[in-house]
């Protein structure tokens, strides 16, 4: 490709994406329903979070975008960065698709830094007119302005030799022991979801390695495979909740043995990617698809999607996936309530005035007085108790607008502590022994704001605080 030419078509093919976001922000920026501290762009679709990577002293974020409308289309890499994974700057889009080399999407896919410092993208680029292929970007040094590599692609559907293959896309990038890997989703035609595994010394040269992992239905996306303690943790989004397994890889014998398995979260959350920071944890952010929630005929909203907070991964005993919001999330707190403990009669609906409010962090210590008792809080009602989110606690489930999910430790509790992140219409619950759950509220007003303890069957609220959050 000429390199003349392929820059002149990126910076018309960016300056035109940058002019369609502005224009729109304004607009969106004044929807009572809009995330105030979770990331999004500054207008139109966002998907999936894509090249996860910490350099230099900056977490960068890429997304999949589409810059002209609140709705899928003409896939763009978005960027930004944030120092503490709180606080992020929007960048200029990073990833294009690049007409003159007959692409129309630059699909999901990771980044990495070479031993030279050098930032590369990986992504899968799709054509109208061809296959899907995996192409390589190169940054410059800040991960700012990129180009795409002349030995792009560097991986085609042809590299499995006659094995068959549909929905070949996703590539995530790792190192291991001085050689790099490359797992893609996808499955072989007429079979299940799986994870293709490929390895290179240079990053350019990639040779298919085999299956080491498959599942027993549907298609598998946006795989993530990564160290964890001394596990490794396979991540796949199946087209439905993300799902985990966690376990030993071998890669000589391109074989992954999964020891633990479970959902990551059963809301609305997908195409989790992660990346390693500068402290050594291992971070996931996920998608939060279907934000707003928009009544059948309502006006375009002018967005769509946003990011989950960031989560710190480990491992509890039992090799399960612990998910907690980075610690650096309590820059945003301000004032703090707390409820006295007391007794939740059963039938209780209380409405609890002080600690209510549409950016809210809340902690509730919560005990339910037998294994068939029912309590938990209405999030975002009107100040009659009516419409909102039910988050409900059970001895061995976990509820939020009508997602459930089973604990996963399993002996059943009477006691959990439960924390709560509200972002006006975003959700996030986050519970000890239980996947997470985002959901979102459908149709929210600035007024929708009041808060209540409910209860079927007696409970004890031992604690309860709430901060009221700051945007970011
Ligand atoms: C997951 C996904 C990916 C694909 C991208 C396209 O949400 O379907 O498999 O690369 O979105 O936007």
């Amino acid at each position: 490709m000429d390199r003349t030419k392929h820059l002149a078509e990126r910076d018309l093919a960016l300056a035109s994406a940058h002019a369609a976001m502005s224009t729109a922000a304004p607009r969106v920026a004044a929807d009572p329903r809009r995330p105030a501290y979770h990331f999004l762009p500054p207008a139109h679709w966002m998907n999936d979070p894509n090249g996860t990577v910490y350099h230099d002293g900056w977490h960068h974020l890429f997304y999949q975008q589409h810059p002209y409308s609140d709705r899928w289309d003409a896939m763009h890499w978005g960027h930004a960065r944030s120092r503490d994974l709180v606080h992020w700057e929007h960048l200029p889009i990073a990833l294009w698709p690049s007409k003159s080399l007959g692409e129309d999407h630059c699909f999901s896919g990771c980044a990495v830094v070479d031993d030279a410092g050098r930032p590369m993208a990986f992504y899968t680029s799709i054509s109208g007119g061809r296959g899907p292929e995996q192409w390589l970007a190169v940054g410059d040094k800040d991960l700012i302005a990129w180009e795409k590599h002349a030995a792009s692609p560097v991986l085609t559907l042809a590299s499995h030799g006659s094995l068959a293959i549909d929905d070949w896309r996703d590539p995530c990038v790792f190192r291991e022991a001085g050689t790099w890997y490359m797992v893609v989703g996808g499955h072989v035609h007429g079979e299940t979801g799986c994870v293709f595994l490929y390895r290179s010394l240079d990053l350019v040269r990639w040779e298919f390695d085999g299956i080491p992992f498959r599942g027993t239905q549907g298609n598998w996306e946006c795989p993530n495979l990564f160290r964890l303690g001394d596990k490794w943790v396979l991540i796949v989004s199946p087209h439905n909740s993300p799902y985990y397994w966690v376990g030993d890889l071998d890669l000589a014998a391109c074989r992954f043995t999964p020891v633990a398995e479970g959902s990551v979260d059963v809301g609305n959350f997908y195409a989790p990617t992660t990346l390693l920071d500068g402290q050594g944890r291992r971070i996931m952010i996920g998608w939060i698809n279907g934000c707003p929630l928009l009544p059948e005929g309502a006006p375009s909203p002018g967005w769509a999607g946003c990011m989950s907070l960031p989560r710190v991964l480990s491992l509890d005993a039992t090799n399960h996936l612990v998910q907690t919001p980075v610690p650096e999330l309590v820059s945003l707190r301000g004032e703090k309530q707390s409820l006295a403990p007391r007794t939740l009669a059963a039938g209780a609906m209380v409405r609890l005035d002080g600690l209510a409010g549409q950016l809210v962090e809340l902690e509730i210590d919560i005990e339910l007085s037998a294994p068939d008792a029912a309590a938990g809080l209405r999030l975002l009602a009107h100040s009659d108790g009516s419409a909102g989110l039910d988050l409900t606690f059970r001895a061995g489930s976990l509820e939020l607008a009508g997602k459930t999910t089973p604990a996963y430790d399993p002996a059943p509790r009477l006691r959990r502590t439960l924390r709560v992140f509200i972002d006006h219409s975003v959700v996030e619950v986050y519970a000890e022994g239980f996947p997470c759950i985002t959901r979102i509220a459908p149709d929210v007003t600035a007024d929708d704001r009041s808060l209540f303890l409910r209860a079927d069957g007696q409970a004890r609220v031992h604690r309860l605080d709430a901060w009221a959050l700051r945007p970011a």
